[in-house]
């Protein structure tokens, strides 16, 4: 997978050089480049925005800079060809994760994120923005099935709305919120989308058992996790735990599954096909 990232702030997206993110580009699974959206100012000033029309508060990123860059980093060609690789933080060899089943090949997800009338060999332009629709754990597995992704970091008041329109012609576009909050800018909106995107790619996280667990991915929160000692200031391990039965294992972990998710997150329900044992669970029969 390409990951090309346009911003005001390059070194803020530095974290996608380490951890899981590192490994992936080590591992020539990603490789990621961080443009400047400076570079495609054209006055002396290297000015990114202007007041906006109609008056109002604060400051929107000119068409006439992003255009170009949006043009440049589509097709790797223009100013976007000079920018460098960004590199891996360190060296992780082979070492096999914690979380690598072993004898199972890594799978693809099967989901694909293509729009009536879009050419699906068109990359991906994601627009960060507390104004998109809401950013999910689906559109996390489809993503991690493209070539190329595009991120644009908007910042101050938003990105002119033609730069939006006008990329249609050259992308696929998503305008995604991370959440109902609003941060300074996109920038940290792409870290987390990122990290959820790559972590589904087959060969970086374990492979596609290590996340069928994960919350979200059956619908429901995932329950609690335990590990040694069995005993942690006179806190015991759930004795279901030890018991070798895994089917009783598995239907405990359901059963805590579907509690927190009630407690938690209740709506969430809503969504997920419940059986006769799972609606006694939740006292709901
Ligand atoms: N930019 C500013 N706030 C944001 C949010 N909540 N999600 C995505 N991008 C943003």
């Amino acid at each position: 997978m390409r990951l090309d990232v346009i911003t005001i702030f390059p070194e803020y997206l530095e974290p996608l050089r380490h951890a899981l993110l590192g490994k992936a580009i080590e591992q020539n699974i990603l490789s990621v480049g961080v443009h400047d959206l400076r570079q495609w100012a054209t006055d002396v000033h290297k000015s990114v925005d202007d007041s906006p029309y109609g008056g109002g508060p604060g400051m929107v990123m000119k068409p006439a800079v992003w255009g170009p860059a949006l043009d440049d980093v589509a097709q790797g060609c223009g100013l976007a060809a000079l920018t460098k690789e960004l590199s891996s933080s360190l060296p992780h060899k082979d070492k096999a994760r914690h979380d690598d089943v072993e004898g199972v090949d890594p799978q693809r997800y099967q989901d694909i994120s293509v729009r009536e009338g879009e050419d699906p060999s068109l990359p991906l332009l994601i627009v960060p923005t507390p104004a998109g629709k809401p950013f999910t754990q689906a559109d996390a597995r489809a993503w991690s099935n493209e070539e190329h992704i595009v991120f644009a970091c908007g910042r101050y008041e938003g990105i002119d709305q033609r730069v939006i329109d006008d990329a249609h012609n050259r992308y696929r576009v998503r305008e995604v919120s991370i959440g109902d909050y609003v941060l300074i800018g996109g920038e940290v909106a792409v870290l987390v989308i990122a990290e959820a995107v790559v972590r589904l790619i087959p060969g970086v996280l374990g492979n596609r058992r290590s996340h069928e667990e994960d919350s979200f991915s059956d619908g429901l929160l995932e329950g609690p996790s335990y590990t040694k000692p069995r005993e942690w200031r006179g806190l015991e391990v759930p004795e279901v735990l030890f018991s070798g039965n895994h089917a009783k294992v598995e239907r405990w972990r359901r059963d805590q599954a579907l509690l927190r998710t009630q407690q938690v997150r209740p709506e969430l329900l809503d969504g997920v096909k419940l059986d006769h044992h799972d609606k006694k669970v939740l006292g709901l029969q």
